[in-house]
């Protein structure tokens, strides 16, 4: 087994650097599966949310895994459906019933849904006050959402979780981030196997001798992100893991901060759905 990192967060609690990304991990068999053999590999860290359907095969296969709950960190995301005071409270405390479990690690606003977002963070305070949730975060938010929970409440998210590779290298939002201590979490790392076979990683991961996702999710460490690659399948899960032995230079690091072309693979709070306004 590598060895695992930490990063403190702002509450200081510690949460592990690589986590298990189940976004499209279907429910049932494949997500039980992918995270047992997930945390067999090493992983301490699994990141589910209510709008993936899959809360319940992830608990269940925490339950079984044989490691003491207390030692994997559980992040699971209010649905932008629920946002909303109470409603907020009742989706966390759902979200417990599927996932099986006293409390969770890490609940995070999933979408900074015009008009409902404030009540949910007030929600998720309390939801932290009452030890349902010991850390709260936000995924999907932008600067100006971030500052306007800063104005607003004075108590930053511990997290925020965005689409973040190479291929869309939001310096500006990590920069803000790190300046208010806040950590990115880098979800879709492998910008969704979209840019695996892109030439100038393929180069960089030869002379390091690592994979193309290797590279990628070694990048987001090195940035100082927790990362959250996704699969369901057993060699990959632990080739994603085994990213704890190499280091990538600061020359080669440059290189791939140059592979930004804003490519966004999944939903974009710059441009989101018209039903889903931020
Ligand atoms: P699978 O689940 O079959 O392994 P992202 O985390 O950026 O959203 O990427 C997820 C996608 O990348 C999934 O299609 C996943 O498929 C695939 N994937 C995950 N790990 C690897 C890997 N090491 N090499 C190639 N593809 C991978």
């Amino acid at each position: 087994m590598t060895d695992q990192l930490f990063l403190k967060m702002n509450d200081n609690f510690q949460i592990p650097v690589v986590g298990l990304g189940t976004w499209k991990s279907e429910p049932g068999e494949a997500t039980y599966q992918a995270v047992l053999d997930s945390i067999e590999a090493g992983y301490r860290h699994i990141d589910t949310a209510r709008a993936y359907g899959n809360e319940e095969s992830v608990g269940s296969a925490v339950r079984d895994s044989g490691v003491n709950r207390g030692d994997v960190f559980v992040t699971t995301k209010l649905r932008w459906e629920d946002e909303g005071f109470e409603s907020t409270i009742e989706a966390c405390e759902k979200s417990l019933n599927r996932l099986n479990c006293d409390y969770i690690d890490l609940y995070l606003i999933h979408w900074p849904l015009r008009e409902k977002r404030n009540h949910s963070w007030k929600a998720f305070i309390e939801l932290r006050e009452r030890g349902l949730c010991k850390s709260i975060g936000v995924s999907n938010f932008t600067i100006e959402h971030l500052a306007e929970i800063e104005a607003k409440f004075g108590i930053l998210p511990a997290v925020n979780q965005v689409e973040f590779h190479p291929y869309y290298y939001q310096k500006e939002l990590l920069d803000y981030c790190n300046s208010k201590n806040i950590i990115i979490e880098a979800y879709s790392p492998l910008a969704h196997a979209k840019r695996l076979d892109e030439p100038k990683l393929g180069a960089i991961s030869e002379e390091l001798g690592k994979t193309p996702a290797q590279v990628l999710i070694r990048w987001s460490i090195q940035r100082g992100m927790v990362v959250l690659p996704k699969s369901v399948n057993k060699s990959r899960i632990i080739e994603n893991f085994s990213v704890f032995d190499f280091n990538i230079s600061d020359s080669v690091m440059a290189k791939l901060d140059e592979l930004d072309e804003s490519f966004v693979t999944c939903w974009d709070p710059h441009n989101p759905p018209p039903y889903a306004p931020v």
